[in-house]
């Protein structure tokens, strides 16, 4: 008996060892990291029947069209600047070829997955399915267990490593969640609250809000603690009143455990920008996200009060992304197994309007991301810009690099680290300033070149005099043919924000990034109604027929990695990028 079924089952085998069966068990590694990523500990083996929604991301079929396009629209001198292109342009470019589809379903279907139960985004590039830890680890070649944030104490299901049959490298660009251990958690919020900076008193605050806000004066205080007035007054917004509100939107992403506090809002226009008193701002849940009113976030009122403080009554939207499955947890169940990134983004790039600004203040080390994973993010941050939206990231607060700087390729070098999304060609990554006369960079101000992305075009003749003027300096510390960044910078220390109803002054390029997004939600409105386009992805703009538009910062550095960092200068640097805006210079140029 035992002997027979032995036999059909060497017959049975034999019969599936046809094309079909080497065509998706060849496999070959995708992505894998030397070691389990920093801040990160193993905990225990994937319980097999775990339930986790699998991503596929398709190569897309056009990127590369897409992408020229995207630098040709976005250059002031080009035929065709400023035509941005709708949802379904888009997505002519972002959709996978039919091979790519076929050759991905075919996989689905060899592994009992029926590909019309999968679902798809609009163009067809993003595959989600819901699968077991034991298919996944079938489909990928690979073991998933669950790991630990140390310091979160946030649970996992990631890999170390994963593969793919050899003949889908050229059809998939990347599969989540495997390698990619940033979480909504873990990812860094860049703000911190400055419990050394006496917030403003009532009686100071009061006073703030009698006295008149003008382009020309800067109060004194300014020097401390940054509000609105201080902002509008620095900038130059002041004197300017938004005439499109009717189309112009801004938005402002928010994750996971963050909710921006409506009372909040008006307590901070009470206080310091009265003539707002009554406007609000749109909440839109992502993916299970929540709105508690009951706990405010730092970041998410920093973010929702300085945007609205600058471009107010521009309409502002709140995108709270979740992150928690919908299903069952158990103490041994982690609890989130989404990413930060393609929720927010699929979700975005699928609605026919997106704001024509966004703001984010989060990010990683460039390092922690896996290569294949940031380059589908970066790609989905070209694709908004093509749909017309100027996309904003702080910088970082680390300067060149926080902790120990080292590798983690297993040789454990130290070199600078820099951070992404903000490494990403297609954003504009803010750094941060202090002082009012002059204006200088902030210590904390992250700044450096990416490992990942080369420098664009548009930045290169800007990186090269910075490059060439260092000489040997930092020589293999950065990699001086990355993309660099910051490319501009605003304010980062002494913001007087409302939480929970009281003051508290928070530093960080967190409050650099929105008040860049007010900002240029502001030239946004200016041009809107004038009857032109929004001004989309700017950075083609800004380091040529804009340039002069900002205020050149050439005093302080960005420190880390235990070296002195960067120092700021006349003209482009990492530090500061081509410095801070000023909006009636920009509202000429643009
Ligand atoms: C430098 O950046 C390029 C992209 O321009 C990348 O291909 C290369 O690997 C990077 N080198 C180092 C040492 O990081």
């Amino acid at each position: 008996m035992l002997w027979s079924s032995f036999l059909l089952l060497g017959v049975a085998q034999l019969a599936l060892s046809s094309p079909l069966v080497k065509r998706f068990e060849d496999f070959s590694e995708k992505h894998s990291w030397a070691d389990i990523p920093n801040g990160w500990e193993h905990k225990a083996a994937a319980p097999a029947d775990y339930v986790f929604d699998m991503r596929i991301g398709l190569k897309q079929y056009g990127i590369d069209d897409l992408i020229e396009n995207l630098m040709e629209i976005s250059d002031p001198y080009h035929a065709r600047y400023g035509q941005h292109l709708s949802k379904e342009e888009v997505e002519a470019f972002t959709a996978p070829h039919a091979n790519s589809v076929g050759a991905v379903d075919e996989w689905l279907e060899f592994h009992g997955i029926d590909p019309s139960s999968v679902k798809r985004t609009p163009a067809g590039e993003w595959v989600t399915l819901r699968v077991s830890v034991a298919q996944a680890e079938r489909m990928l070649g690979t073991k998933y267990n669950v790991y630990r944030h140390a310091k979160s104490g946030e649970d996992v299901v990631r890999t170390l490593s994963y593969s793919l049959p050899k003949e889908l490298h050229n059809h998939v660009d990347v599969i989540a969640p495997t390698t990619y251990f940033g979480t909504l958690r873990s990812m860094k919020a860049t703000n911190f609250v400055q419990h050394d900076v006496k917030p403003l008193s009532a009686a100071e605050i009061h006073e703030a809000s009698l006295a008149p806000v003008s382009n020309a004066a800067v109060p004194s205080s300014c020097a401390r603690t940054i509000t609105p007035a201080c902002l509008r007054a620095l900038y130059n917004t002041a004197a300017y009143t938004p005439a499109a509100t009717g189309t112009n939107k801004l938005g402002v992403a928010g994750y996971l455990g963050e909710f921006a506090n409506t009372a909040d809002l008006q307590t901070f226009f009470k206080s310091f920008r009265t003539d707002a008193v009554g406007t609000s701002f749109n909440v839109v849940l992502v993916n299970g996200g929540q709105n508690s009113q009951g706990t405010p976030g730092v970041e998410a009122n920093l973010d929702i009060q300085y945007t609205t403080g600058i471009s107010a009554p521009t309409p502002n939207t709140y995108y709270s992304t979740g992150g928690s499955p919908p299903f069952q947890s158990d103490t041994f169940t982690p609890t989130n197994t989404n990413e930060p990134y393609l929720d927010f983004l699929t979700f975005l790039l699928a609605q026919t309007t997106i704001p024509q600004t966004l703001t984010t203040s989060y990010g990683d080390d460039e390092q922690t991301v896996p290569l294949d994973y940031a380059t589908s993010v970066c790609n989905m941050l070209a694709t908004l810009g093509s749909r017309g939206t100027t996309v904003f990231f702080s910088s970082g607060d680390e300067g060149v690099g926080g902790g120990d700087c080292k590798t983690n390729d297993g040789t454990n070098k130290v070199i600078f680290q820099p951070a992404f999304p903000a490494s990403c060609p297609f954003v504009t990554a803010v750094g941060a300033t202090t002082g009012i006369s002059p204006e200088q960079a902030i210590s904390f101000s992250g700044g450096g070149f990416s490992r990942y992305f080369a420098t664009p075009s548009y930045q290169s003749a800007a990186v090269s005099s910075f490059v060439t003027g260092l000489g040997t300096k930092f020589n293999g510390l950065f990699n001086k043919t990355g993309r660099a960044y910051p490319d501009v910078a605003a304010q980062g220390q002494g913001f007087q924000v409302v939480v929970g109803g009281r003051v508290e002054s928070v530093a960080g390029t967190s409050a650099s990034s929105p008040t860049v997004a007010g900002i240029f939600s502001l030239l946004n409105d200016f041009r809107l109604s004038q009857g032109k386009t929004a001004l989309g992805f700017i950075n083609p703009l800004i380091y040529s027929t804009a340039k002069t538009g900002f205020n050149d910062i050439t005093s302080g550095s960005n420190p880390g990695c235990g070296q002195t960092g960067f120092t700021a200068g006349t003209g482009w640097d990492p530090v500061t990028g081509l410095g801070t805006p000023d909006f009636v210079k920009l509202q000429a140029l643009v």
